[in-house]
């Protein structure tokens, strides 16, 4: 199983340093997430439970003077073309091993015309230009992630939340956790020209450690609902596949679309608004089973946070979520049809090996799945699942588990 460890402030201002010749003003994370239930309900104005995981994006951040910019050549970053631009320096690597650098001036950012990584940070910095009016300029940025890129968790969500709260904090913006939220979102559709929803962003915002995130997305309204696996012996092992289809973006996009469409067709903003009980006929066959699985993951958001926060008379039950989370699964297969062969050999070999649950997350079409599983049980859950992928033919997946860390903020 991997681990990641976590970078210490000294490591990040002393790279920092190292890179651009001055001390920086401050340091800072954000995590990326699973979603233990609730998927392709966000955009629904529906229910969604994330934790934040402890895994994360760190951010240490620095404005330049003139001084420091006239007389450093800021390391292995190339030099600025304006003083006012925005440089960045990533610790992710290229395929020469090289860190990733690069930089922009705000005024000359076009929102769809970025692609990649840098795609992130620079949205963020149009949204805030837009959204308060502030020109972020004659900032370096320098990052480090433990979240792995293209496994479903979030790497790019948290780092446009690090680099969010890393601004407000050197621009002294006051933006609230709501507005952090919706500003990162909107750098997403708007900028990146993702159509995703906003259970990432709010995830890495809002959680506070050991919780859950209960949010309607109607609204925005949050619960912290407690989720502590050591209390009942248990883990959560997230399963990254390594594989991304092809038709991941293109599929989110037509789903999102189908469901929009087929609540037009039944006269409401959204699917949200409906009652389960409305008639269907007017929709095709294919419309039913998405709002199918819709309806019925809003149901099972609410039943699970029931259990988790002991309701049902019973106390608290992590455990008891487990026939919900496989649930969830079969409905994201079967009815929503987001689900890929890697992920259903995932959960199917999990459950065989004695997981309490498990289920895919995130959009789908590759990426992560997620197993409960007993103390005990982890690491020969995790075994089965190498196994069962080394008999199909496919790549090894990663595992490693997660627990629910605290959402993003400054590092002191
Ligand atoms: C992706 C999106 C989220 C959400 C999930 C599916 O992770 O970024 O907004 O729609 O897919 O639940």
């Amino acid at each position: 199983m991997s681990t990641a460890t976590a970078p210490t402030e000294t490591h990040l201002r002393s790279e920092f340093e190292a890179l651009f010749g001055y001390s920086p003003l401050g340091c800072f994370r954000a995590p990326g997430r699973v979603n233990l239930i609730g998927e392709h309900t966000d955009y629904n104005n529906g229910f969604v439970l994330p934790i934040a995981i402890d895994r994360a994006v760190y951010v240490a951040i620095g404005r330049r003077s003139q001084t420091h910019y006239s007389s450093h050549d800021a390391g292995s970053a190339t030099p600025p073309r304006c003083e006012e631009s925005v440089r960045i320096v990533s610790d992710h690597r290229d395929e020469r091993g090289e860190r990733l650098t690069d930089q922009f001036a705000a005024e000359e950012l076009v929102p769809g015309t970025l692609r990649g990584w840098l795609s992130h940070p620079a949205g963020v910095v149009d949204e805030i230009a837009k959204t308060t009016g502030t020109t972020v300029g004659g900032i370096d940025l320098y990052i480090e992630s433990t979240v792995p890129v293209g496994a479903g968790l979030s790497s790019s969500h948290a780092l446009e939340v690090a680099v969010l709260i890393a601004l407000d904090d050197v621009y002294g913006l006051g933006l609230d956790d709501r507005e952090k939220v919706l500003l990162t979102q909107r750098a997403e559709n708007d900028f990146v020209g993702a159509p995703t929803g906003i259970v990432d962003q709010a995830a890495s915002v809002m959680t506070e450690a050991g919780h859950a995130l209960f949010l309607d997305c109607r609204d925005l309204r949050t619960r912290q609902i407690p989720f502590d696996l050591d209390a009942e012996e248990l883990r959560l092992l997230v399963i990254d596949t390594r594989v991304s289809h092809s038709h991941s973006e293109s599929g989110y996009g037509d789903r999102r679309r189908t469901c929009e469409e087929a609540a037009a067709i039944l006269g409401a903003a959204s699917l949200r608004e409906l009652d389960e009980a409305v008639d269907l006929a007017p929709l095709t066959e294919e419309q039913r089973r998405r709002l199918r699985h819709v309806f019925s993951e809003n149901a099972r958001v609410l039943d699970t946070v029931e259990l988790l926060e002991g309701h049902g008379g019973e106390g608290r039950s992590i455990r008891g979520i487990g026939e919900l989370l496989l649930a969830s699964h079969n409905s994201l297969a079967h009815d929503y049809e987001v689900s890929c062969t890697e992920l259903d050999v995932a959960v199917a070999a999990a459950m065989s090996a004695g997981a309490i649950g498990a289920r895919m997350i995130g959009g789908g079409f590759g990426g992560s799945a997620i197993a409960l599983v007993d103390v005990a049980g982890a690491d020969q859950i995790g075994e089965t699942v190498m196994s069962a992928f080394a008999e199909h033919g496919y790549r090894a997946p990663d595992v490693f588990t997660v627990s629910a860390g605290k959402g993003a903020g400054r590092i002191d």
